[in-house]
Order: C-alpha cells, then structure tokens, then sequence
C-alpha cells in the first residue's frame, strides 16, 4: 500500500469516528435534554397542583368554617367551644384520618359536613389549615397520620 493511500484511508477512519462519535454526543445530549424537559413540567405542575388545592382549602374554610374556628384559625368565634385550629391549640395532634373523620361526621357541637362537601374539598381544608402550624408540629402529625392516613 503506498503511503498516500494509507493515509487517505486513516484520514476516512478518523471522519468515520469522528461521525460516530458526534452521533453519540448529540444523542445524550437531547434525551439529557428531554428528561430535563420533563422534569421541569412536572415540577411545575406539582406546584401549580399545590397552589390550587390550597387555595381551593382556603375557599372552602371561609365559606363552612371561618364562623366558629376564626378567619386565621384562632377559634372561640360563634361557637365558644370551637377550639383553634392553628398552631395554639392542639389540631395538630390529630392524624389525618381523624380530622377527615371529624369534618366528615362532626362532633358534639360541630356540624357534620359529609353530605355538603367533596372529598377532595376536606382533603383541601386538611391541607390548607396545616399551613398554620409550626414545621415541628406538622412534622410530628404527619408521623401519626402513617397510622392513620386521609381515606
Ligand atoms: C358551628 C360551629 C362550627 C363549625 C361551623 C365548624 N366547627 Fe369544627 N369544631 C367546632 C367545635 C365546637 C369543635 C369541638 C368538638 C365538638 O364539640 O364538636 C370543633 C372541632 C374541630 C376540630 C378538632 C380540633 C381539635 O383540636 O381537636 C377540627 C379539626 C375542626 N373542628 C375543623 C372544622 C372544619 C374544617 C370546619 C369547616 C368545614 C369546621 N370545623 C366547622 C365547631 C365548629
């Protein structure tokens, strides 16, 4: 083989890999790119999802519950024995099972409020009264609510 077409021949070989190589690149380069895509739209819907449910919570209690636990969650409004529900009194002690069966069916002075809203209405209340307690006394009822978890 003369040297001019041993070296053409490398020259092709290199091309070759050269080719190849920027194949490989531009393909993990666009399912990295993909896969990141994805990831963000479903990040950002997880959020817009939180949003929503905390505001629909937030709706709700105005509308059903702001009358005797207080606009804040303060309690002792309409209904003196209505207790708080914010981080002051002791909501939190309660699994999320409980405080679904609680609003589901009342207690002694509490109205029932199974039949006048949704299940995911409640869930949404659960939600959006936790946002008034302390990061400990969630952390601490969200280890309970394993126990006895929303239905
Ligand atoms: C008419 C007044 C009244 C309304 C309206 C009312 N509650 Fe209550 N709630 C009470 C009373 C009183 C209690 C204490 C238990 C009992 O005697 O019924 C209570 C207890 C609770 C508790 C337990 C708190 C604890 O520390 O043990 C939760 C949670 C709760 N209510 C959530 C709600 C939610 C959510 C709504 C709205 C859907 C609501 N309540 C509407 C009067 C009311």
């Amino acid at each position: 083989m003369s040297n001019l077409a041993h070296n053409r021949r490398k020259q092709k070989q290199t091309q070759g890999l050269r080719k190849t190589l920027g194949l490989v690149f531009g393909g993990v380069l666009i399912i990295g790119l993909a896969l990141w895509l994805v990831s963000q739209s479903k990040r950002s819907s997880d959020e817009v999802s939180k949003t929503d449910l905390l505001a629909l919570g937030e709706e709700v209690y105005l509308a059903n519950c702001a009358a005797c636990h207080g606009i804040d969650g303060g309690g002792h409004e309409a209904v003196e024995a209505a207790p708080a529900l914010n981080a002051t009194e002791h909501a939190w002690h309660h699994a999320d099972g409980h405080l679904q069966r609680l609003i589901v069916n009342g207690g002694q002075l509490m109205p029932p409020f199974g039949e006048s809203l949704t299940d995911d209405e409640i869930v949404a209340l659960i939600r959006y009264f936790q946002t008034w307690w302390a990061e400990g006394q969630l952390n601490s009822q969200q280890s309970l609510s394993g126990q006895d978890p929303l239905q």
